[in-house]
């Protein structure tokens, strides 16, 4: 996965699969970790500070209320989190599977006084079935890193889509931004118990005579 504004740190030459696994994101947010502590640096924002206020403009621009149940798939280092609460948002929970990731976020909402969120070690393709009714669910590059597991990405696209048909309410909102997949590709794969809503412009790039997007984000909704 390649993303715009990466930082010299991790443009170091990797195989693709090495980013569908758990040790590549347990070292790589021990590292950031270790970096928040000496110097507070809060790390790699994936995709940039436009990729969250994109979503949050449309968060207005649809009134999406401020207490809906939010989830933040695969939350990193919980920026997104921060952003959300900054913009009002009140009910929010970010999980990820590494357990660095989880103890910067926290660090990282401590830092900025934010104790009412809660940040959860959980693989999202192993969550409980009772780890439901969230009314809105983000993804940022964490379907992208999931579907690199060398495990095959078929078999995690079908748990990562169970696991969140069980997480989000019918008539609740998917938004995913990938680099990896286009919207034709994520629209086949979000076509079972999704609707697709609306796509958010991102910039566009020429290439060869072709035009084409870095970044896809898309809007599902939930259905029955
Ligand atoms: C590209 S990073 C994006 C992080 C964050 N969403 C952001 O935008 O900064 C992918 C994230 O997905 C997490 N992740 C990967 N597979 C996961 C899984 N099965 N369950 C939960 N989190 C996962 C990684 O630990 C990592 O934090």
């Amino acid at each position: 996965m390649s993303k715009p504004g990466q930082d010299a740190r991790l443009q170091e030459d990797f195989s693709p699969s090495q980013l569908g696994t758990k040790e590549y994101w347990d070292d790589a947010y021990q590292r950031e970790l270790d970096t928040f502590r000496d110097i507070g640096d809060v790390g790699e924002i994936w995709f940039g500070e436009e990729s969250m206020a994109r979503v949050l403009r449309w968060l207005d621009k649809k009134s999406i209320p401020t207490d809906s149940a939010v989830l933040d798939i695969g939350t990193g280092n919980g920026l997104f989190l921060i952003r959300l609460a900054e913009h009002g948002f009140t009910n929010l929970t970010g999980i990820d599977y590494s357990a660095a990731s989880v103890e910067l976020a926290k660090c990282i909402l401590e830092k900025e006084g934010l104790s009412g969120i809660r940040v959860k070690e959980m693989d999202f393709l192993s969550c409980p079935d009772e780890f439901s009714g969230f009314n809105l669910c983000i993804d940022k590059g964490t379907f992208d890193a999931i579907t690199l597991n060398a495990d095959g990405a078929a078999d995690c696209e079908a748990r990562y889509t169970t696991a969140l048909r069980g997480a989000l309410r019918v008539g609740g909102l998917f938004v995913i931004t990938s680099c990896n997949w286009t919207k034709e590709q994520l629209l086949n794969i979000f076509s079972h118990g999704f609707r697709f809503h609306e796509e958010l412009p991102t910039p566009r790039f020429q290439f060869g005579g072709k035009t084409g997007n870095a970044v896809t984000v898309l809007i599902f909704e939930r259905i029955p």
